[in-house]
């Protein structure tokens, strides 16, 4: 009840880097390198032959960013000036205009695609730079790739793929996930204050009943 829901945004992300063959047109950089979502589509992304994977992370997240394995490099926010300008893909999950700025400055014309998935740093989002370097970000909508591999391949068979993806990544989750539990009123209380107050650490998650 965890993961499932967010990997299922992952899988599909994975699935449309490599349908569209960004994955071999240099890096992909995914921004939130710490959120469940990124390290979920960075985890499939790895399995794939020659993808190398880009962390940007905050300097609070960096050492468990680095610890997880499944990014070949990572840098911090403010470190961006400092990576190796290429082609490169942007997954940007963090959704902070500041973030966001600094990739496209620091890539331009070399970034072959800005995928904006979410908004973890929701207050660094704001109206966005309506004139960015390189291509426009281009949103990202689960449910319309839900429907393209729905029609590829059938529903039964689209389950069965996450399925199958689903399993080796809950496994790994559990050598390094503490799952918190908690019951009530008080509980549920807390845990949303400590939330909201970025006072969770990325190891650890809540599964809560009123
Ligand atoms: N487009 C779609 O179809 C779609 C589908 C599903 C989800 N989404 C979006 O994807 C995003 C990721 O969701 P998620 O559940 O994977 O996120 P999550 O695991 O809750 O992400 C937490 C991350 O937020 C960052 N962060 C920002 N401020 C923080 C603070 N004060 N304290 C702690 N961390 C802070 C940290 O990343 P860093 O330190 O690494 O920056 C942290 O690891 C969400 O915005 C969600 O809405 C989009």
């Amino acid at each position: 009840m965890l993961l499932r829901p967010l990997f299922f945004t992952s899988f599909l992300i994975d699935d449309q880097l490599a349908d569209q063959e960004l994955i071999a047109r240099g890096p992909i950089v995914i921004s939130s390198a710490s959120s469940k979502t990124a390290i979920a589509a960075a985890f499939l992304l790895a399995q794939r032959e020659g993808v190398e994977l880009l962390g940007l992370t905050s300097r609070r997240s960096a050492e468990f960013v680095n610890g997880l394995g499944i990014y070949a490099r990572c840098a911090t926010y403010d470190a961006i000036d400092s990576l190796k300008r290429e082609p490169a893909t942007f997954v940007d999950i963090a959704g902070d205009d500041a973030v966001r700025l600094a990739v496209h400055s620091h890539y331009g014309d070399d970034l072959v695609h800005s995928m904006a998935v979410g908004v973890t740093h929701w207050e660094e989002s704001g109206a966005g730079e309506s004139q960015l370097p390189g291509p426009p970000p281009t949103f990202f909508f689960a449910p319309d790739r839900v429907r393209k591999r729905s029609r590829d391949w059938g529903g039964d068979q689209l389950n069965r793929r996450v399925a199958d993806a689903w399993h080796p990544f809950c496994e790994w989750t559990g050598g390094w996930l503490e799952i918190v539990h908690g019951q009530g009123f008080e509980a549920v209380q807390h845990a949303y204050l400590e939330v909201l107050d970025g006072r969770v650490e990325p190891t650890r998650a809540h599964v809560l009943s009123l």
